[in-house]
C-alpha cells in the first residue's frame, strides 16, 4: 500500500512518524521537508496534484490544515484555500484514482449549544472563520463522491509542535501563578490515540465504507481541569519541580478573537460500533505524552 501524509510536521503527522505502524510504503509530505521530493505545500494547487501524480497514493491522509484559530478570523480566504479548497482537490483526485482519503475536522464545527455529547447526525453551527473553513471541507470531500474517512476531533495535544500540553508545561516552569478558564468544555485527546485510529482506519478493506466519524478520548473536563491533570502528573514525573498555583477564571477574562464553543464534547459510539475502536483512556494517554517530552529533554 502507498500512503501519502500531507502537513507530516504537525502534531497527528508526527504522531504517525514517531509511532511508524502504518502498513506499506509511506511518504511524509510537508513544507518544511529537507528532501524536495518530499516537499508538499497544499495551498499550492499544481505542485499539489503533481505530488499526487508522481506518489499515486492508495491512501491520502490529509493532516495538513490552518489550525491557528485565532488567526483565522483575520485571513479568511487563506484559511477556507487550506481547510476546504485544498481537501476538495484531494478528495476529487483520489475518487478519480480509485484512493481513500483519510481526512480530519474539528469539534469547533459545533455551536456548544447542547449539553450532551454531539454526534454525527447533530447540525454544526461554527462560530469561527476556522469552525466554518473545516465544515466546508468535510463537505466539499463528501461532496466529491470519494471514498472518505472524516475523523472530528478535538483539544489535540502531542509532544509536538504547538499545543495546550506543551504551553502550561512552559508557563508552569515560568510563573508561580497560572489562570486558566474553566467554562468550556471538551475532550483532551492525544494524537497519538489519533495516530493509533488512523492506523486501524488504513487497514480497513477497500470494499468497508468510510464516511463521517466523531473519536476522541475518554474524560470530558474543561480547561482548567486539564492545566491541573498536566502539572499534577508533570510534577510526579519530576518534569516540573514547584507546581504554580492555577486559578479557574471565566472566558469573558480571558478575551480571543475567534468563539469558541462553550461545550464541544464528542459522542464516539459511532466509530467504536462500527470497527471497534474504543477511546483512549485520558491518564494513560497524557502519561505517555508527558513521557515521551521527558525521554526526549523537551
Ligand atoms: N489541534 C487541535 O486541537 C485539533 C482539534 C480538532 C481537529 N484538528 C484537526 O486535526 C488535523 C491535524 O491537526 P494538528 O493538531 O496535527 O495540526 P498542527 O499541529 O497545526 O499541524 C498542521 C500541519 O499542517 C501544515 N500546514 C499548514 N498549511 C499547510 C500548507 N499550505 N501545506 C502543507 N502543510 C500545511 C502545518 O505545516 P507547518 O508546520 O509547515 O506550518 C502543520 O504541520 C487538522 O485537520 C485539524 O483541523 C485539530
Amino acid at each position: 500500500m502507498r500512503i501519502l501524509i500531507t502537513g507530516s510536521s504537525g502534531q497527528i503527522g508526527s504522531a504517525l512518524r514517531h509511532t511508524g505502524s502504518l502498513p506499506g510504503q509511506v511518504l511524509y509530505g510537508s513544507r518544511k521537508a529537507r528532501n524536495e521530493a518530499d516537499r508538499l505545500d497544499i495551498g499550492d494547487f499544481s505542485s499539489l496534484e503533481k505530488q499526487l501524480s508522481r506518489v499515486h497514493p492508495e491512501v491520502v491522509i490529509n493532516t495538513a490544515a490552518y489550525t491557528a484559530v485565532d488567526r483565522a478570523e483575520s485571513e479568511p480566504e487563506k484559511v477556507f484555500r487550506i481547510n476546504a479548497e485544498a481537501p476538495e482537490l484531494i478528495a476529487s483526485w483520489c475518487r478519480d484514482h480509485q484512493a481513500r482519503l483519510i481526512h480530519y475536522s474539528t469539534d469547533y464545527v459545533f455551536d456548544g449549544s447542547r449539553r450532551e455529547p454531539y454526534r454525527e447526525t447533530d447540525t454544526p453551527a461554527p462560530q469561527s472563520v476556522y469552525g466554518a473553513s473545516k465544515l466546508a471541507g468535510e463537505t466539499a470531500v463528501q461532496n466529491t463522491g470519494c471514498d472518505y474517512f472524516i475523523l472530528r476531533t478535538g483539544w489535540v495535544y502531542s509532544p509536538w509542535s504547538g499545543n495546550f500540553v506543551k504551553t502550561i508545561l512552559r508557563l508552569a516552569r515560568e510563573r508561580p501563578r497560572l489562570t486558566v478558564v474553566n467554562d468550556q468544555w471538551g475532550n483532551p485527546t492525544s494524537a497519538l490515540s489519533l495516530a493509533g485510529v488512523t492506523e486501524s482506519l488504513c487497514r480497513q478493506d477497500a470494499r468497508v465504507r468510510g464516511g463521517l466519524y466523531h473519536y476522541s478520548d475518554n474524560t470530558t473536563m474543561n480547561w482548567y481541569d486539564f492545566a491541573v491533570h498536566i502539572v499534577e502528573s508533570a510534577v510526579q514525573r519530576e518534569l516540573l519541580i514547584k507546581p504554580p498555583e492555577i486559578t479557574a477564571i471565566p472566558s469573558e477574562d480571558f478575551p480571543q478573537d475567534a468563539t469558541r464553543p462553550v461545550y464541544s464534547v464528542l459522542n464516539s459510539e459511532r466509530i467504536q460500533q462500527q470497527f471497534n475502536i474504543r477511546s483512549g483512556e485520558f491518564q494513560t494517554a497524557l502519561e505517555a505524552c508527558l513521557a515521551w517530552l521527558q525521554e526526549h529533554d523537551i
